[in-house]
This record gives structure tokens, sequence and C-alpha cells, in this order.
């Protein structure tokens, strides 16, 4: 198994120097621990966190200020514009991250759902999930809590983006029931300059004798293991990324049929000649009615498994 792997691995935490990839593709390099004080405020110098059970902690309980790490946000939500780009390089460091360095993830339910329609992020979403089992979970708090990961990439106009991620573990990761519901989120990478995150939630198998093969997180979603694996290998925004084996019945389940042909979404409509959605009012010509899948033609929208065939 892969995790025997990685628990025979050795890993350094300083200057780990990423494998030389393709020139314009990300890597991930200078790994640095550090203290609590020091992932402390930046932009936000004074925020005050409420006294309660919480590990992580946001700015407001709203949408609008639900997606932002409180020690990191800057004071006022970022614009569609930077979310789009701050969620691109999210996710492409922290997948490159993790595979650089053997660490088993892979991505569920919007960010999943967002994959199966075009490989890349609903523009509407805030934030992204991925999942890891608990003993991954277990082995990240033991030796990557509180790391910083510097990331480099080129985008596609030249321009150089260097960022820094916070890899910060939940200690209330070994309590795998719901408790007060305050920790169902494991842990988070978490983009320093916006407080913008990748929630990151374990899977465990909790009853293994009255209810084997049954993995759980924290909130509810229940999975068989023959669904989760042996995970897929595919893409997302661009980098290798793994995928339930049946991510269809696990979208199925979690959102309906509907969310896998429905083409207007939050203000956003799905043009299949771009395979994007694209935000309303920017679409040319009129909107289009809704087509069942079944009447569309072969190949519209190239999603699901051809997305996934197109890249085994
Ligand atoms: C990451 O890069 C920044 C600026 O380039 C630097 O100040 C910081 O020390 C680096 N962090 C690590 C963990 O190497
Ligand atoms: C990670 O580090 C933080 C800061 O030191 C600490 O509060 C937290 O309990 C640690 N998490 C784990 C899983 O040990």
């Amino acid at each position: 198994m892969r995790l025997h792997r990685l628990f025979t691995t050795t890993f350094l935490l300083t200057s780990v120097v990423a494998a030389p990839g393709p020139s314009s593709g990300p890597s991930a390099e200078n790994v640095k621990r550090v203290a609590n004080s020091e992932a402390g405020p930046r932009q936000n110098k004074n925020y005050q966190l409420p006294v309660d059970t919480k590990y992580f902690h946001e700015p407001g309980g709203t949408n609008e200020l639900g997606h932002y790490d409180i020690r990191y946000y800057a004071g006022s939500p970022v614009s569609y514009e930077e979310r789009g780009d701050t969620l691109h390089h999210l996710i492409r460091s922290y997948l490159t991250v993790f595979r650089e360095r053997n660490i088993e993830t892979w991505i569920a339910h919007g960010t999943l759902l967002g994959w199966w329609w075009n490989g890349k992020i609903m523009p509407w979403d805030w934030d992204l999930d991925t999942q890891v089992s608990a003993s991954t979970l277990t082995w990240l708090g033991e030796n990557l809590n509180m790391t910083m990961h510097n990331y480099t990439s080129i985008n596609p106009d030249g321009t150089e983006v260097n960022r820094e991620y916070l890899l910060d573990i939940n200690p209330n990761h070994i309590e795998r029931v719901r408790g007060d519901g305050m920790n169902v989120i494991d842990a988070r990478w978490i983009d320093v300059r916006t407080g913008l995150f990748i929630d990151i939630t374990g899977l465990s198998e909790v009853n293994p004798s009255t209810q084997p093969g049954i993995w759980t997180c924290k909130n509810f979603h229940r999975y068989r293991t023959r669904d989760l694996y042996p995970l897929r290998e595919t893409e997302f925004e661009g980098v290798k990324a793994l995928v339930p084996y049946s991510f269809d019945k696990i979208l199925t389940q979690e959102y309906s049929t509907r969310a896998l042909t429905k083409t207007l979404h939050e203000g956003h409509q799905w043009v299949p000649e771009q395979k994007e959605w694209v935000k309303q009012g920017t679409v040319q010509g009129t909107i289009q009615p809704h087509v069942p899948r079944s009447l569309q033609p072969e190949g519209e929208p190239e999603s699901g498994l051809k997305n996934l065939f197109r890249v085994l």
C-alpha cells in the first residue's frame, strides 16, 4: 500500500529541492516549519479569536466571510478575478506538493463536481475540498503540521507566480466523530496572501467490526471502500490529481443527477463550445434553454469519464 511507503520515506523539512518539472509547470520548494506565532497575523493584525472549541476560525459566518482564515484575512473580500486566480494556484500548489511527497489525497465535493464538468474549479466556488485517509492525516499532523510551502509557477501570459501556503492540521482530527460539530474540518491548506483555503477532511472506517468497508468523515458523508479505491489518475486545473473510483456515483448521491446536467448555476452558464462556465451577461448571444443530457449531441459537454480518458 501507498501508505506503507509513505511511512517509511524519510522527509526532510528543510531545503527540499523539487525535482525539475516542465518549465512552465508549478514547482514546490523550500519547506519551512513555522511557529504558531509566526503563522499569526500578517494582513490581519488585530483579529480576536472567539473563545470556543473551534480550531479554525473565519472572520464571519456568512458566505462572503466564511471562506477566509481569520489570521490572513486582509479586511475586505477579494474580487471575482482575484478569487479565481487564488483558488487556481491554491489547488495546483496543494496537488503538486502532495504528489511530490507521495502523500495520497483526492478531490472531493464541489471541487470534484467542477472536475466532472471540465477539469476545473467552478467559478462560483469559494473554497475547495479534498480528502485524505485518517492515517494520512495522522502522518501529516506528526510530520508537516504548521509548515509553510513556497510555490512558483508561470502564468500563460508569462508572469511568474510566487506564493506561500500554510498547512495547518486540526489537533481534533484524532477524534473521528462529529462531536459538537465545530471541528469537522481536519486540516487546511491556506493562501497566506488572502486567507482563502482548501478544506481537507479525513475519512476512516469508524466501525470496522460492525460496518467494515464504510468510510466516513465527521460531516456524515459515507463512502464504500470500492467507491473510493482504486483512486483514478486524472488532471485538475492542469496538474495531476486523483479522484475516487466511482466519482459518478459519489457525485449523484451528494448532488443528485441534476447537478450533472444543469447548465445554469449561480449566475453562470455552461458553454459547451468553450467547455467553460461563463458568467451570465458575458455570454455571447441569447441564453440557451436547457437541453437534457440524453438529447445533447455526442461529445458535449466533455466531462466525467471522457475527461478522465483524455488524460489516461
Ligand atoms: C518563500 O519566499 C519568500 C519570498 O520569496 C521568502 O521570504 C520566504 O522566506 C520563503 N519561504 C520559505 C519557506 O522558504
Ligand atoms: C499544529 O500546530 C498548532 C500550532 O502549534 C497546534 O496548535 C496544533 O495542535 C498542531 N496540530 C497537531 C495535529 O498537532
